[in-house]
């Protein structure tokens, strides 16, 4: 079959979909693999059972039941809960929200891509692009945008740290690429479990503003849920030049396909149009269940008092497990500030971590070799090809064996 530019590039190779492809074929191949690879949340039975009791209870009423099936949403979703959450913003942050600010998106992967190929590829002033200040980044952007080129990317500053550890903040001497279309950040960042400070936000949005374009936060992990920020120094950011992505997905619904954006009423107005043509209407089971779970801040209490640390505990747990068993091979760890999710930085590696990963595998553990999250670059560097991801995400259990079989590899492979 011959298809359109449009088909070839999105049913090409892709790093999302090999992962994504790679997590159910893993499983499938050996049910006892040791699944440190992908993003999903981890099973926390107190969360589980809130939100079946929340689903029992839109299924026992009539009315909630025939909302959540049978109609379609407004292009922005749900008013009500758009309200709240508006208002709800706007008392805990001081953002001047309305519900004018607020589209609801099915998660924040459709909301990315959308947003990106509105604004970047050829446009009246040239060919223009997603500008990421600081790679690694989340590996699902980089094939998002139908024309080819649309990403550019800066290197990070690398600080190495006591006890084994390193951090990634802004290039100090950072170019903004004049074409960029936005400024683009995860925060936390998905791989390397890192949270840009609020002074680097505040930078990267005056630097946007010079240049008259907005900075896009996703904040998938972030506040106000489900918080998994382990630094009481870093708050949320919002502004009227920021275009703001919230989850649901690591709250524990991934399977819901429901987020939020959070942006200029211009600029919502138009990513809903363009949600509609692509999607029709937005899934009405996210904000079926916010409409249960924000009254009372109930959403926003389960992530500071439950998910986060619970979250934090298990990465001081994989950290510790990982030194231990990474004892003798040269290794840095990122400093693990949010998400969940260790970064290791493997300097000399002699092998590719491409490799790596096929060795791991085959030892029945499953990781993310770190090459595809270094898009954007212009120049080719080293420290791309030397890093791996692993998801905490998991029981003790599994981060035990796990770390013990990375150690066992890696100390063969430097050996
Ligand atoms: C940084 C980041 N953004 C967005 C997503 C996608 O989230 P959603 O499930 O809301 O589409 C992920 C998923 O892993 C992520 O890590």
């Amino acid at each position: 079959m011959k298809l359109s530019h449009y088909g070839n590039r999105y049913s090409g190779q892709s790093g999302i979909v090999t992962l994504m492809d790679d997590l159910g074929s893993a499983l499938r191949d050996n049910p006892d693999m040791l699944m440190m690879g992908g993003g999903s949340p981890a099973r926390i039975p107190e969360v589980e059972k809130l939100y079946q009791q929340a689903l029992q209870q839109i299924a026992s009423d009539a009315a909630l039941s025939q909302s959540l099936l049978g109609r379609y949403q407004g292009p922005k979703g749900d008013l009500a809960v758009r309200q709240l959450l508006a208002q709800q913003l706007a008392e805990d942050h001081g953002w001047p929200l309305t519900a004018d600010h607020i589209a609801l998106t099915n998660g924040g992967q459709s909301a990315f891509a959308i947003i990106a190929n509105m604004l970047a590829g050829d446009s009246d002033s040239g060919h223009r692009t997603i500008h990421f200040p600081l790679v690694p980044e989340y590996i699902g952007y980089a094939d998002a945008c139908i024309e080819n080129g649309s990403f550019s990317a800066s290197q990070p500053a690398i600080h190495l740290l006591p006890d084994g550890l390193f951090k990634y903040t802004l290039d100090p001497d950072l170019v903004i690429a004049a074409n960029a279309a936005a400024l683009c950040v995860s925060r936390p960042t998905n791989p390397s479990g890192n949270v840009l400070s609020d002074a680097e936000l505040q930078w990267l949005d005056a630097a946007a503003c010079k240049q008259g374009i907005p900075l896009i936060i996703d904040a998938a992990y972030g506040l106000p849920f489900p918080a998994l920020h382990y630094t009481n120094e870093t708050n949320p950011y919002w502004t009227d030049n920021v275009i703001l992505l919230l989850s649901l997905s690591k709250v524990g619904l991934p399977g819901v396909r429901s987020g939020f954006m959070i942006a200029a009423p211009e600029f919502v107005e138009a990513f809903s149009r363009a949600n509609t043509i692509l999607n029709l209407a937005v899934g009405n089971l996210g904000p079926a269940l916010a409409s249960i779970l924000l009254p009372g801040r109930q959403l926003q209490r389960l992530a500071s008092e439950v998910l986060q640390p619970w979250y934090k505990a298990k990465a001081a747990t994989a950290l510790q497990l990982l030194r231990t068993a990474l004892q003798g091979v040269p290794c840095h760890i990122h400093q693990p500030q949010g998400a969940f999710f260790l970064w290791l930085w493997l300097p000399g590696l002699p092998v590719s971590t491409l490799q790596l990963y096929e060795e791991l595998k085959r030892a029945g553990l499953l990781v993310i070799p770190g090459d595809s999250s270094f898009f954007g670059l212009s120049s080719p560097w080293q420290h791309s090809h030397e890093c791996i991801r692993l998801s905490y995400a998991v029981s003790d259990q599994c981060l035990q064996q796990g770390s013990a079989i990375l150690g066992q590899v890696l100390r063969r492979i430097f050996a």
